[in-house]
């Protein structure tokens, strides 16, 4: 078998480069480890930058996310129980989208027409520094796929950047001492917007994915388990965590997803190896305070699907040649911003008490300059 462009993954990064490259009559092929409805049961974050939706509706996937996603013109942020708004509007002019990115990723998945393998196992990749080409077996027939490119859209645990000589990578770490337990409900969210809260007890987040359904989350150490929090323990813990109006309007509910997640900085450099890019995950971690993991998977592949497009079309090279070096200065930017936020939020077990003045000083420069919350939502709504 031959196609232009190898995808490894079918997470949100995949298939909106298959998208990008199939409506440009690029030719692409998705190896997909899991089943279609595993990859949909993953919950993960939701809120978009007003780039990604614009890049949703030139994909020709945006409509059901402006029927049901949720524009938000603000956040909130409390510190102690005192809360401040920062008004994206009013502060940078644009908006955030609230949309699960189960949803994207659902929206994406419909409107392919290219071949999605899914259950693809033992994806390896060959030859990415000449004649690039991919194996896999799917119920027990080894298949090969020769190609001109390939991009690893195959996240944090993926098989193209493990492919990688360790010489040739250089990876920058940085793991956090707590993780997020997140608890999904079917009850109407708490606020209109997004409440980050910080509490000597550790972060929490009041989050959202439509008018009936909720997302909250509290920090909890790293090696945490799930099976000690039952629900009654997880609302009592995230009303403590709030300012006593918002901790007494919660309306609390059997969970119906309850999970933790680990917060990590990571970045690997360079992305492009030949004809192997990295892209979305598979390149990168944020803690998700910043809510920019999604909103990154999607900046890259803009790029690199416009890179591909050039490569393949025009023969012209600029675009591949530039992916790595324009996609690491937005996703350094990013990685910024999240370590940032995750850094005034999150009670740390070496913060003491002159790094909590420190915590408590920087909320109330926030509070006090239009300056520092000027900054802070020029990067929630996501730098151009
Ligand atoms: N072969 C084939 N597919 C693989 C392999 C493999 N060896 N390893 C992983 N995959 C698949 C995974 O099953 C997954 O569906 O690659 C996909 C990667 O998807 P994501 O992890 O969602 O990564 P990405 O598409 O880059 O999206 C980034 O996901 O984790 C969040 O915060 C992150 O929102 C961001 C988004
Ligand atoms: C979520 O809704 O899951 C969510 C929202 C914002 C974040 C992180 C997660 O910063």
């Amino acid at each position: 078998m031959r196609t232009q462009v190898v995808i490894i993954g079918a997470g949100p990064a995949g298939l909106a480069l298959g998208r990008l490259l199939e409506q440009a009559g690029v030719d692409a092929i998705i190896l997909e480890r899991k089943s279609a409805n595993y990859v949909l049961g993953r919950i993960r974050a939701g809120v978009l930058e007003w780039g990604s939706v614009e890049l949703l509706d030139r994909a020709g996937a945006g409509a059901r996310m402006h029927a049901e996603g949720l524009v938000h013109h603000g956040t909130a942020l409390s510190f102690d129980g005192d809360r401040m708004h920062i008004d994206f509007t009013d502060l940078v002019g644009k908006q955030v989208m609230v949309y699960g990115q189960t949803e994207v990723t659902r929206d994406l998945m419909d409107i392919r027409q290219g071949t999605t393998v899914y259950e693809a196992e033992d994806v390896q990749l060959h030859d990415f520094d000449g004649k690039p080409w991919v194996s896999y077996s799917k119920d027990g027939t080894t298949h090969r796929i020769d190609c001109d490119f390939i991009a690893g859209c195959d996240g944090y645990h993926g098989v193209s950047r493990a492919s990688l000589p360790a010489s040739a990578v250089s990876t920058f770490e940085r793991v956090y001492p707590f993780g997020w337990l997140g608890v999904l409900v079917d009850k109407p969210p708490v606020d209109p917007e997004l409440i980050y809260a910080h509490h000597e007890r550790g972060f929490a987040l009041c989050s959202q994915r439509s008018p009936t359904r909720s997302r909250y989350y509290v920090q909890v150490a790293a090696d945490e388990k799930v099976e000690a929090w039952s629900d009654t323990r997880f609302w009592d813990e995230l009303r403590r965590r709030l300012d006593p109006q918002t901790a007494e309007r919660i309306e609390t509910g059997e969970s119906i997803e309850k999970s933790i997640a680990p917060l990590r900085s990571f970045v690997a450099e360079p992305l492009r190896f030949g004809r192997l890019f990295l892209a979305g995950d598979a390149a990168h971690i944020v803690p998700p305070t910043g809510a920019k993991g999604l909103n990154l998977a999607l900046s890259d592949v803009a790029l690199l699907g416009s890179a591909l497009i050039e490569a393949l079309q025009d023969g012209s090279a600029a675009g591949i040649d530039t992916y790595s070096v324009r996609a690491l200065e937005r996703i350094w930017k990013a990685e910024r911003f999240s370590w940032w936020m995750t850094s005034l939020l999150h009670v740390f077990p070496e913060t003491g008490d002159f790094g909590r003045r420190i915590q408590r000083a920087e909320f109330d420069y926030l509070m006090g300059s239009r300056a520092a919350r000027q900054s802070l939502a020029e990067n929630y709504v996501g730098l151009p």
